[in-house]
């Protein structure tokens, strides 16, 4: 393999990039520029493949390089969407034409009304609690995107093309091809990446979006609270430790806890966490669905492909995930019996009066 080579596929690759620039740049056409040059039949993956047949002298700095090339490849492609997801809100917001300097109302029931006082959304407060559980705990936090690609949301995270498991996440899409996010997952690869090299610890905070039918414990909108921590020699036995320390600090009080496997693409092994129910000790009631255990958290030990799609070595580093479900836990802890009041906007509601 030819140092020129390499070099050859980086100076064709910034020349794509620049004709994708301005008017043409797309969704559609971001991911078939990715595909062609970090897909099966690319030429890095040809490359990547010679590389069993260099010598071993040579084959560590050419090895490294491809892996600057690819990073490169992937940084662009996803500045490129940045841009593009940019440049659309932009466009949209021109079309709206609200006009910003109408003049407030001045009548005696709108000045009331101005004078009232507010009160914080349950879920913003418990928010507010469960953060500052995990920043004692020595997290970063980060705030997850709404709209995103599905590279964030499915490739990157280990998903097969077209692969069933997609389904499970039930996700809407928009008419450009974006996804609004149906988990906080779609932002594991880009905070390690953001990172550039462990220790990674990060919390990221998030409003999710699934096509489900609404009911009083269902909602098409809910939170999620992702974590990541990845370093050397992190273990299972870190992940229980670390889930059960924030659980028994957002609780108050010691908790039972199990866990039982369960498939997440970007994980193995997985688990589901459960904590015995904290209201009826396990005897089952009406929060627990008479089950006495409550589901608190999708976890599991960060799969060896996502960490590769992060830039980060897995025969070297280990790490683990998780994502809890929030709405769930707070309407438990304030009994709160309707999952779709914490987004009605009934203001007797927000004022904390029923
Ligand atoms: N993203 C998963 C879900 O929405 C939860 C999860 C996060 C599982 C991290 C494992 C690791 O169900």
């Amino acid at each position: 393999m030819e140092k020129s080579e390499i070099s050859s596929v980086k100076k064709q690759f910034d020349a794509d990039v620049k004709k994708l620039a301005g008017d043409s740049l797309s969704i559609e056409a971001i991911s078939l520029l990715r595909n062609s040059y970090t897909g099966k039949d690319s030429q890095l993956a040809k490359l990547f493949k010679e590389l069993g047949t260099l010598d071993s002298k040579e084959r560590g700095p050419a090895g490294k390089e491809l892996n600057v090339l690819k990073q490169h490849i992937e940084e662009s492609c996803q500045l490129l969407e940045e841009q593009y997801i940019q440049h659309k809100a932009m466009v949209d917001d021109e079309k709206q034409d609200i006009d910003l300097t109408a003049p407030f109302a001045t009548t005696k029931e709108s000045l009331e009304r101005l004078q009232s006082q507010g009160a914080s959304n349950p879920v913003s407060e418990e928010v507010e609690k469960m953060l500052s559980i995990f920043r004692t705990m020595g997290f970063h936090i980060f705030e997850a995107r709404e709209l995103d690609t599905e590279y964030f949301i499915f490739d990157s995270l280990n998903f097969p093309p077209n692969h069933p498991a997609r389904e499970n996440w039930d996700a809407f899409k928009t008419a450009e091809g974006l996804v609004p996010t149906p988990h906080t997952s779609n932002m594991q690869v880009r905070v390690m990446r953001y990172f550039k090299k462990p220790p990674v610890r990060a919390v990221i905070y998030g409003r999710c979006f699934r096509n489900e039918a609404v009911d009083v414990v269902h909602g098409h909108t809910f939170h999620q609270i992702e974590g990541l921590y990845v370093d050397k020699g992190v273990s299972v036995a870190d992940m229980i430790g670390t889930i059960k320390a924030y659980l028994e600090a957002f609780f108050e009080q010691e908790i039972v806890w199990r866990i039982q496997p369960s498939f997440f693409p970007f994980v193995e092994p997985g688990i589901e966490f459960m904590v015995r129910c904290i209201f009826c000790k396990g005897v089952g009631c009406g929060s627990c669905k008479h089950s006495g255990w409550l589901e608190v958290a999708g976890a599991g030990m960060i799969h060896p492909n996502v960490l590769r799609e992060a830039g980060i070595d897995p025969d070297e580093y280990t790490g683990f995930a998780w994502g809890l479900g929030l709405d769930r836990t707070i309407l438990q802890k304030n009994g709160i019996k309707d999952i779709r009041s914490l987004f009605a906007s009934d203001i007797r509601f927000l004022r904390h009066d029923v």
